[in-house]
Parts: structure tokens; sequence; C-alpha cells
């Protein structure tokens, strides 16, 4: 049984009254939701606000990203140990569009997720193809790259903290969805590359979310594809009815 998970990345939006305003508004419209794990990743600079108004809730709180070391002469980076201080039980890693703005490669993105790991943080560990590797048929190529790079000598004890999210990225923004039969292909797909690099077992339990223009009106039918456990919504999670709408899809 895989518990789904709904998490909220607000990306470069909602400084903190905005960020305190959205998730108090959150927090009654899923309150009574049980079964599924509700994570909202602010800024780093509105965490602090957030997670003042999640204390005792079931609404946990993530970053979008972190560095490698717990500390250092690293001027202008935060340590995973640094978030789990400030209230994290999450991070993002690996986001499409730190890949692509701010050069992260798979060789990073395994580091940090090796040190978020450490730090006892769950990873939101994101992968996905463009649209030119979608369409010259590397789909499958780019994700087993993806996968195998950024869980390199990851060891199957840890795989209970790490969820994997697949974000197409001619999907994310562009309110083209992938179609629940493309999303659901790419995910057994990812499931397998975990049945191939770990076990049956871990394949079985780990969660893969999907990402790409999640509304309310297309959740449904992604959450009803076998292999589909959740889904890491952008733009549709800066609003609070939207939000718990996604939240609350099986309602
Ligand atoms: P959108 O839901 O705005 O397409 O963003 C998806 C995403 O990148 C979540 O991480």
């Amino acid at each position: 049984m895989r518990i789904p998970v709904i998490a909220g990345n607000w990306k470069l939006f909602k400084k903190q009254a905005d960020a305190a305003a959205l998730v108090a508004a959150l927090v009654p419209l899923v309150k009574d939701t049980v079964g599924v794990e509700i994570v909202v990743a602010p800024v780093f600079t509105s965490l602090a606000a957030v997670r003042e108004k999640i204390v005792g809730t079931n609404v946990k709180l993530s970053a979008q990203n972190c560095y490698w070391e717990e500390e250092g002469a690293f001027t202008g980076e935060i340590a995973p140990g640094m978030l789990a201080d400030a209230g994290c039980s999450h991070v993002i890693i690996g986001h499409s569009e730190r890949r692509q703005f701010f050069g992260e490669s798979d060789a990073t993105v395994n580091k940090k997720i090796t040190a978020a790991l450490s730090a006892g943080l769950v990873v939101l560990f994101c992968i996905g193809e463009t649209l030119a590797e979608r369409e010259a048929d590397r789909t499958f190529d780019v994700l087993r790259t993806q996968v195998t790079g950024g869980l390199s000598g990851i060891p199957l004890s840890a795989l209970a903290s790490i969820v994997i999210a697949y974000e197409p990225v001619w999907a994310i923004g562009t309110g083209k969805t992938a179609s629940d039969a493309q999303a659901q292909e790419a995910h057994a797909f990812i499931r397998s590359l975990v049945v191939e690099l770990y076990d049956q077992h871990s394949a079985d339990a780990i969660r893969i979310l999907y990402g790409g223009s999640v509304k309310p009106d297309n959740v449904k039918g992604l959450m009803s594809q076998t292999d589909i456990d959740g889904a890491l919504v952008g733009g549709a999670s800066l609003k609070a009815d939207s939000f718990a709408a996604i939240v609350n899809f099986a309602k």
C-alpha cells in the first residue's frame, strides 16, 4: 500500500505574509483528509512563517533545494541539516528548473540526495525529459540516466526516504499535461528501473509522483493510474482552494 503524496512546489513565489496566508487558508480545507501525505514547499525565507502555521496539522514542510555540505565556506548555500533545523521534513532535489537554469547535473543531484538523506530528510527526487528528448524518442534513455545517476550509491535501506517525481519538462507550466497513459507508461518504466537497481519489494513500495500542469480537473485521471502515487504541483498549489481540491482528489 503506497500512501499518496500531494506536494505543492511554490517555486519563486510568496513572501512571508502571503505564504503564511496561503497555508493558513489551506489547513482547514485539508484537516480531515486522511491517507494522503500533504507537503508544501515555500521559498527558504518563508519556511519559518509557514512552519508556524502548520504546527500540529497534517501539512508537512519542504524546501525546494539544498547543498551537499553540512557547513563550511560556501557562501549563499543552505545545508540539509539547517533545513531540518528549520522544520523541514522534506526537500525537493533535482527539479528540472534547477537542472535547466542552474546547471545541476545527475552528479550534483546525487550528492544532494546523499546529504539530504543523512540529515534525515525525505527527498522528492525530480526527473523528466524535455520535449526535444521525447520527440527524439529518448524519454526512456533520459529517465534511465537520471534515475541511475541520481540514486548512485544510495543503499536500499535509504529508499524508503525517497519519493521520485516524474515531471516531463514539456508539461511544466505549459498547461499541457501528459495524458494519463503517457504518464503511466513513464511511471511503470521508472518502477521497473527501481526493480533493476534494487529489488521488487522496494520498487513496489516507492512512491512515484507525477508533475506538470496538475489541476483539480485532471488529478483524478492521473491518480487512477496504477503507478502514479501522487502529484508535485506548481501553479495550482499557489491557491488554497485549487491545491486542496487536488489533495482531496479522492473525495
Ligand atoms: P506546474 O504545475 O505549474 O506545471 O509545475 C509543475 C512543477 O514543476 C512542480 O514541481
